[in-house]
């Protein structure tokens, strides 16, 4: 089953249910702000002070970040301006009881060719079932390449920052960009202060151990993983967070970040995936 579904003040989303699993979506940025699993606690992380406004970024959920991750590109806005674009759907499509298949797509307009120039077609599809499927597929419309960087900026709801680890990374290198180093990774990563790196030539599995829980994060097409949770003072002075709001999440980005972008010939593309179990 699914419905488009408005809040008062005209904020599309598409709600899908299926025998196992039900998601809310946002058209603007094809923003996947809920996913559950019958009998399972939320997958996400919402803010409960999110806006659900046109123009102004869902905190929360999965924004995608493209085609700019981070601010490195001082010609475009932080985390690129996908999140912010209304997406069209193209499809829904129930393959049987338990899963349900959306499409959705944003193509370049005279708005997104003022930001960058550029023909494109970006296209995503969520497979919602007993696990979550993302699939993030850039198309290369003009007669010459571009370049992207872009991230599936998962946040995911955990008991407390104190009960997790993360495993996987273990002998990769990081850019912390907090102190602009590169560093090695020794061990499964515990959080107690504000963490924002992104790892190398990341292995396609990553898992999230919490307390009550264990989330298995399995990518193809990115090779580089972020991980970042803004700790207490950070927190405060974020739009849209609640001040102790970093002991409820952890990002685990799944990225092509850094010297992971990723060139896109003429009529190319390109295909980030992940699937997350749990
Ligand atoms: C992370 C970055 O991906 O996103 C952080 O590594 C940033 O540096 C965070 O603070 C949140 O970004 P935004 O634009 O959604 O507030």
């Amino acid at each position: 089953m699914y419905s488009i579904q408005k809040f008062e003040n005209g904020f599309e989303y598409l709600e899908l249910s299926n025998a196992v699993a039900k998601a809310k979506i946002a058209l603007q940025g094809a923003h996947l702000f809920e996913y559950s699993v019958r009998g399972k606690e939320d997958l996400l992380w919402l803010s409960p002070l999110s806006r659900f406004e046109e123009g102004v970024a869902i905190r929360g959920g999965v924004p995608l970040c493209w085609p700019r991750f981070g601010s490195l590109d001082e010609t475009m806005m932080q985390h690129g301006f996908a999140r912010l674009f209304k997406f069209k759907v193209l499809k829904v499509e129930e393959l049987n009881k338990e899963t349900t298949l959306l499409h959705m797509r944003l193509s370049d307009s005279k708005e997104s060719r003022e930001l960058w120039d550029h023909l494109f077609e970006l296209d995503v599809v969520f497979k919602i079932s007993d696990q979550l499927e993302i699939t993030l597929m850039t198309k290369n419309l003009d007669t010459k390449p571009f370049i992207i960087t872009q991230a599936l900026h998962t946040y995911f709801k955990i008991s407390d920052i104190a009960n997790i680890t993360i495993k996987g990374l273990q002998n990769c290198y990081y850019i912390d960009t907090l102190r602009d180093e590169k560093c090695k990774e020794q061990e499964s990563i515990t959080i107690d202060q504000e963490i924002d790196r992104v790892y190398i030539d990341t292995d396609d599995t990553i898992e999230l151990y919490d307390k009550r829980r264990h989330i298995r994060l399995k990518t193809e097409g990115s090779a580089s993983t972020v991980v970042w949770n803004p700790w207490q003072q950070k927190c405060s002075k974020m739009s849209y967070m609640p001040q102790d709001a970093y002991r409820e999440f952890v990002c685990i980005e799944s990225a092509n970040a850094f010297d992971d972008f990723i060139r896109i010939g003429s009529k190319k593309s390109h295909t980030l995936h992940l699937t997350v179990s749990f």
